[in-house]
């Protein structure tokens, strides 16, 4: 992926942090998902007063690419951002969305406040994943 395009995704995910329903937390996380045709989606947290029944931004972008009909072999890339000083990490239970969903060489973009970017595969943020009942 060039820099160009995936600094645009970064971007996305941050301009999505506005969007984030966070009134219990007030941490804002913003996700973008890729497509391979470009488009981009959308993720932020939505939070519950529950707590529990919270979702977070990556998961609420992969759940809204599938729910617009994408499948996982659509998915080009993600990016997530917060307001953070050092790299936000996804939580993992979204990293095991990410597994069900994305293969193992596929780039997640992490961002912080002051806007630098470093990249982890789907491999790196979950060694030895659970991906299959077929073992
Ligand atoms: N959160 C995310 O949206 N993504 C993550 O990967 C980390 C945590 C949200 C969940 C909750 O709304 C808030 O951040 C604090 O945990």
């Amino acid at each position: 992926m060039s820099e160009q395009e995936y600094k645009k995704l970064v971007e996305a995910a941050r301009h999505n942090l506005d969007k984030a329903y966070v009134p219990y937390s007030h941490f804002p996380v913003g996700a973008a998902l890729l497509m391979k045709d470009n488009t981009i989606i959308s993720g932020v947290n939505v939070e519950n007063v529950s707590f529990g029944a919270t979702n977070c931004a990556e998961r609420t972008a992969i759940f809204s690419a599938i729910a617009q009909g994408y499948s996982k072999e659509d998915f080009k890339a993600m990016a997530v951002a917060g307001n953070t000083n050092e790299y936000l990490p996804p939580c993992s239970i979204c990293r095991q969305v990410m597994v069900e969903f994305c293969d193992d060489q596929f780039p997640v973009y992490l961002t912080r406040e002051d806007h630098e970017i470093t990249m982890m595969t789907v491999g790196e943020l979950v060694p030895m994943a659970f991906e299959s009942m077929d073992i």
